[in-house]
């Protein structure tokens, strides 16, 4: 073994033309863009979701990208997204992103509300993490990046969102669980921990005000992040670049969680 290892450029290390990639809640926000930048990198992109009209426009925007319908909370809905990504030569990376959260007092949040963050940002993103590690390690090679949150690792209040902290939480926990279980298969499991950026899910707190001013005073950067700020940890977790990490939560929260 020697120190510098076989010579390769920086772009080769990130480089994932052939790769089959499966992104999830790819229909707007954070997921729409991991779908363009794995495509701009060379993968073939499914892109799921369930609103398939917004994923037919970002397949006719963006050349690699297939929409595909998906409701991950769908057992047979799933089964048939890895299929598909089958039937395209194999999922090499899954970015589970779809999630969902809903702001409510603890002492107001009904235990039905509950279990539904927890089904659709734990247990769908469960699913299709052991339906591709199937597929995975039969090759000897895959790389899983779920989408947690800062809010997986440190407490949402003013916010009130305790079922969306706690199923971040246990995103962040199954990331370590699951790479560990399945390292010597060849499958790398790791996470991206947002902070605030704008999307959907956010919509009401970044175009209110007062509550993006308590964002840029409390992030040691001073301002919510660029949806451009996440391509370089996606890619470095998807990609060759990654390819001795994996267990990992990477925040990517201009210093939200090192206060
Ligand atoms: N924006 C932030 O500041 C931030 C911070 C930390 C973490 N995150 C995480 O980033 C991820 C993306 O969120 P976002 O901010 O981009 O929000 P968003 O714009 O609301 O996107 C959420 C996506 O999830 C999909 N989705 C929801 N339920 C689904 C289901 N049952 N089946 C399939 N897809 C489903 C939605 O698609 P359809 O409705 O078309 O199905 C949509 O594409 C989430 O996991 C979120 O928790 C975001």
């Amino acid at each position: 073994m020697t120190a510098t290892g076989p010579a390769q450029t920086p772009s080769h290390v990130i480089d994932l033309t052939g790769r089959v990639a499966v992104v999830t809640g790819a229909s707007s926000g954070l997921g729409r863009r991991f779908a363009v930048v794995l495509a701009r990198a060379g993968a073939t992109v499914l892109a799921a979701a369930r609103r398939e009209d917004r994923l037919k426009e970002l397949a006719a925007e963006q050349d690699g990208i297939l929409p595909h319908r998906c409701d991950v909370t769908d057992e047979t809905d799933c089964m048939a997204l890895i299929a598909r990504a089958e039937e395209l030569g194999g999922v090499d990376i899954l970015v589970n992103n779809a999630g969902w959260a809903e702001s409510l007092p603890a002492l107001e949040q009904s235990v039905a509300s509950f279990r539904k963050t927890l089904d659709i940002d734990v247990t769908a993103l469960f699913q299709l993490s052991v339906l591709a590690a199937r597929s995975m390690s039969q090759r000897g090679a895959g790389a899983i990046v779920n989408i947690a949150s800062i809010l997986g690792l440190v407490a949402s209040a003013p916010v009130t969102q305790s079922a969306y902290g706690a199923a971040k939480g246990a995103v962040v926990s199954l990331t370590r669980h699951l790479a560990a279980e399945w390292a010597r298969s060849g499958v790398r499991v790791n996470a991206i921990a947002p902070g605030w950026f704008p999307s959907e899910l956010t919509a009401d707190m970044l175009d209110d005000d007062s509550a993006r001013r308590w964002i840029g005073r409390n992030t040691p950067m001073g301002r919510p992040g660029r949806p451009e700020e996440l391509d370089g940890a996606l890619l470095l977790l998807a990609s060759p670049g990654g390819a001795y990490i994996t267990g990992q939560t990477l925040a990517v929260d201009g210093g939200w969680t090192a206060r």
